[in-house]
């Protein structure tokens, strides 16, 4: 359960949403009709075959990508009104980013990676380190500051992101198979510091085609083809 016992409020309202790629001048429908709405403190997981559309409606929620048709309101924001410059100010501001492949910059170290995102934000900066190291205390890394992606294990990479994701406090977290490059073990502990944040409060769509770190979500939503099925 979230922090909104009782009470809940919408995060993300989606409504009869639409997506199409193009090869050449044929529309190929990839996200036909979705309907979604997020609580919250809700911790959702987004389940389906491969080419589903799983990662194209995730793009779309965490303001990556742009929807065709159909309304999505982000804590209450017009976001398919919303311009580029506007959703590139979204993600800064409410979403934090965990993918397979961590995304860390490979030059960078722990610490740096995880200010990246502070210094887009516009945080002064005689406040991103005190930030950044509480974010890398809070995933158990503080000690791995000042390694380098390539000197930590897989798991403290994905964790050295999961700090990234959070050192702006994000309304959302959005996750894409964030345990897909890991092994079963490696994958769990990711999943029981989802969980720790879930009951912390965050927010948290998580997609992954497995169904048992899917038990880790308060609801499993399906996809096929495009669609949300029951
Ligand atoms: N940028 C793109 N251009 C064209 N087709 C794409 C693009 N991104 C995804 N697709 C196609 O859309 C479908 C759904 O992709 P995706 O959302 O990545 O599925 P999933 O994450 O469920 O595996 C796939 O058939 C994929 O090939
Ligand atoms: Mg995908």
């Amino acid at each position: 359960m979230g922090v909104q016992q009782g009470l809940s409020l919408t995060m993300i309202k989606i409504e009869s949403l639409h997506k199409s790629y193009f090869r050449g001048d044929t529309p190929l429908p990839i996200i036909r009709g979705v309907d979604l709405t997020i609580d919250q403190g809700e911790f959702v997981a987004i389940m389906g075959a491969s080419g589903s559309g799983k990662s194209t409606l995730l793009n779309i929620i965490g303001c990556l990508d742009k929807a065709d048709k159909g309304t999505y309101h982000l804590d209450g924001i017009g976001v398919h009104q919303t311009d580029d410059d506007g959703l590139a100010k979204l993600r800064s501001s409410l979403m934090g980013f965990i993918f397979q492949s961590f995304n860390l910059l490979s030059r960078r170290d722990a610490l740096a990676n995880v200010i990246l995102p502070l210094v887009y934000q516009g945080t002064p900066s005689s406040q991103r380190q005190a930030l950044a190291i509480a974010a890398l205390e809070r995933v158990g890394l503080a000690d791995r500051a000042t390694h380098l992606p390539n000197q930590l294990s897989g798991g403290q990479q994905q964790r050295v992101a999961i700090a990234r994701a959070l050192v702006n406090k994000p309304k959302l977290l959005i996750a894409d198979e964030p345990t897909g490059a890991l092994d079963s073990k490696t994958g769990q502990q990711v999943m029981d510091l989802f969980k720790e944040l879930h009951s912390e409060g965050h927010t948290i769509v998580m997609v992954t085609h497995d169904a048992h770190l899917a038990q880790a979500a308060d609801r499993v939503v399906h996809m096929r083809d495009g669609r949300i099925v029951v």
